[in-house]
């Protein structure tokens, strides 16, 4: 923890709050004829996302884990825009539904450009969901790792694909532990925890990009700014009255996080940018602990353990890219 602290740079430090302050940048691009798969569209991040895409006219399908609310979502877009939008249930605690909705996917939607990861919770108490694993870690790390491994070789048909994990500067927290990813050994705070969860990704988005170095998707990650949403609201009354009386107060209007995605799933220059940390629209450099490789590396075999993604799979077409594919591995 301290070696990371004291790899901090007082520049990083300063550009991280540069970038804070700056305007996020727009993109003008149709998103006609594409399709996106957002996890978490139903509220906040995301909502805002699947109504800007919409505006671009982009299809949708949208992962969501109430029936009621996504079909409600479904019906006022066919009624506000021409973009087709149907939908997959999936509860991000119970890992099996993840799986159960990638596989249809993969089985019935025609084909998939964009996917983006915004499900996401933050958590004061430590909870074990059904299947044995710490709450927070399952839905924003294990459950987005499931679709987007699994997704891969749909996106693969896409001409440009592009998969953005919906991230936080809350991974500056750390929390994150190679030996404990579970929470079974340490004293878990809501902070904790949810750093713990963003690091797992960010690591994750590295290992990813390497592996998708020679195939035309790309992969990166972004902080949606602090922007006012429903997160938190499972917590108890206490947290609750806080966020609302004081931190709602400083919070932005959620468009800019739904822009951003737009921006970062449509902007040409960013056609070949992969395995970045964006803070909205601008590039910035995560905290020391979530560069560390060695552990990434770890992770990455760990997580596919975990979500019982057990054999490496290799997503080039080409022979040539197979082998250059096996060195990185
Ligand atoms: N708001 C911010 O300032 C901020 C800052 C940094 C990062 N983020 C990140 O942004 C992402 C979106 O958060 P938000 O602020 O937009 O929060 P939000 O308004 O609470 O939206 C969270 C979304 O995740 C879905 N979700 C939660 N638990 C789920 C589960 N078990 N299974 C399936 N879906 C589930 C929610 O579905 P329901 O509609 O059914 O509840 C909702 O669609 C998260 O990854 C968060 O970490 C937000």
């Amino acid at each position: 923890m301290l070696k990371y602290i004291r790899e901090y740079k007082i520049a990083d430090m300063k550009d991280m709050i540069r970038n804070t302050k700056k305007q996020h940048l727009r993109s003008m691009e149709s998103l006609q004829g594409k399709t996106a798969v957002i996890a978490g569209g139903t509220s906040g991040v995301g909502l805002s996302a699947v109504r800007v895409f919409a505006q671009y006219n982009c299809n949708l399908v949208l992962i969501a884990r109430n029936e009621q609310k996504v079909k409600k979502l479904v019906d006022e877009l066919q009624n506000e825009f021409k973009c087709t939008v149907v939908y997959y249930l999936a509860d991000f605690t119970i890992l099996e539904e993840v799986h159960k909705a990638a596989e249809r996917i993969l089985k019935e939607v025609p084909s998939v450009d964009i996917l983006i990861n915004s499900a996401g919770i933050h958590s004061t108490r430590k909870i074990y969901t059904q299947e044995g694993f710490e709450s927070v870690f399952c839905v924003n790390y294990l459950a987005p790792f499931i679709l987007t491994y699994r997704l891969i070789t749909k996106l693969q048909q896409s001409p440009a694909a592009r998969i953005i994990q919906v991230n936080s500067q809350g991974h500056r927290f750390n929390g994150f532990n190679i030996n404990d990813l579970n929470w079974k050994k340490r004293i878990y705070t809501g902070l904790r925890g949810y750093g713990a969860s963003k690091t797992a990704q960010l690591l994750s988005v590295w290992e990813f990009a390497d592996r998708l170095e020679h195939t035309q998707i790309t992969i990166n990650a972004m902080h949606p700014g602090e922007v006012k949403s429903n997160i938190g609201s499972n917590n108890g009354p206490l947290y609750r009255w806080f966020h609302d009386k004081v931190v709602s107060k400083s919070l932005k209007d959620v468009i800019i996080s739904g822009e951003s995605l737009h921006y970062l799933a449509s902007a040409p220059e960013l056609s070949t940018v992969s395995g970045k940390y964006f803070n909205l629209t601008h590039p910035e450099k995560p905290a020391p602990h979530a560069l560390d490789r060695e552990t990434g590396a770890l992770l990455w075999g760990k997580t596919l353990a975990l979500t019982g993604l057990s054999s490496e799979k290799i997503w080039m077409s080409s022979m040539e890219e197979k082998i250059q594919c096996l060195k990185i591995l």
